[in-house]
């Protein structure tokens, strides 16, 4: 079953110059259920935008989509609030944590705000630090714990409340190798063993060889896909000839 139905996204910014510009052109595609999907492509190619659409930050200029066959651009602010708190989880490249709060604090935010007991906070808080391993730095506050530790919490945060998708945009981007790693393995983790349906954009190979399935989008349009059908390390390799294919700086990467 589909959880997610991208069809024929077009997205047209105006800018100040009366200038515009076609960010995404007929892009569809459909994602189901306990997928771990990596978007990739040039910078400039659309992918922010996607995102931003997916995670109903944005509208399309044309097209919808459909989140467990809704289509949440058409709901009430206040609606769209609901939907978005129950069905979406973020991760973001910079950690979006909240400073004032405690580790602890910041991943139970999403219960809190849906009031949810506190004995099933303490279950679902349990599980999700355990799998991401931070379970011994849930006392601390955002500042003390390095960003990759950051980065796990703001997982947890996203997981916490098992959104219908998890959107995540660079989340590997500010993190180094070791870092990167780790919370590669943390989501792979998730999606295999709690059948989270994940959409990860990502300029990385590395990262994107923990998915199963890649998305490549050239100029705002679907380029080809790849599925992962073998061993990460297989995949990485299939990764990189694909990204040869696609030009706009990867080139030079390999
Ligand atoms: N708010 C905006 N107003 C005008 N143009 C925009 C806006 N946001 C993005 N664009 C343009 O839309 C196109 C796609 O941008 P987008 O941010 O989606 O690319 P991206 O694939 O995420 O790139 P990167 O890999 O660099 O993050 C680019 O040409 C960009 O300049
Ligand atoms: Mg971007």
């Amino acid at each position: 079953m589909s959880v997610l139905e991208a069809k024929e996204l077009t997205k047209i910014y105006g800018t100040a110059k009366g200038v515009s510009v076609k960010a995404l052109d007929k892009f569809s595609m459909s994602i189901k259920e306990g997928e771990f999907v990596g978007i990739m492509g040039p910078s400039g190619s659309g992918k922010t935008t996607l995102l931003n659409i997916l995670a109903t930050i944005d509208s399309p200029s044309s097209g919808e989509i459909l989140l467990n066959g809704e289509n949440p651009h058409r709901l009430s602010p206040d609606k769209l609030a609901i939907f978005r708190r129950k069905n979406l989880g973020f991760i973001f490249q910079e950690f979006n944590l909240l400073d004032t709060l405690s580790v602890r604090e910041n991943i139970i935010l999403p219960l809190v705000l849906e009031e949810f007991k506190s004995n099933e906070i303490q279950e679902k808080l349990d599980e999700i630090s355990s799998i991401l391993n931070i379970k011994g730095i849930l006392d601390k506050r955002t500042y003390e714990i390095s960003g990759g530790q950051q980065q796990r919490t703001a997982c947890a945060r996203a997981m916490i409340n098992k959104p219908a998708i998890i959107l995540a945009d660079e989340p590997t981007g500010n993190l180094d190798s070791k870092a990167s790693f780790d919370l590669m393995s943390s989501l792979e983790d998730i999606n295999r063993e709690k059948k989270a349906t994940i959409v990860m954009v990502t300029h990385d190979a590395f990262a994107a060889s923990f998915c199963n399935r890649i998305i490549m989008i050239k100029d705002g349009k679907f380029f080809l896909e790849i599925v992962k059908n073998s061993t990460r390390q297989v995949f990485f390799k299939e990764i990189l000839d694909s990204l040869s294919l696609l030009g706009g700086g990867y080139n030079e990467n390999i």
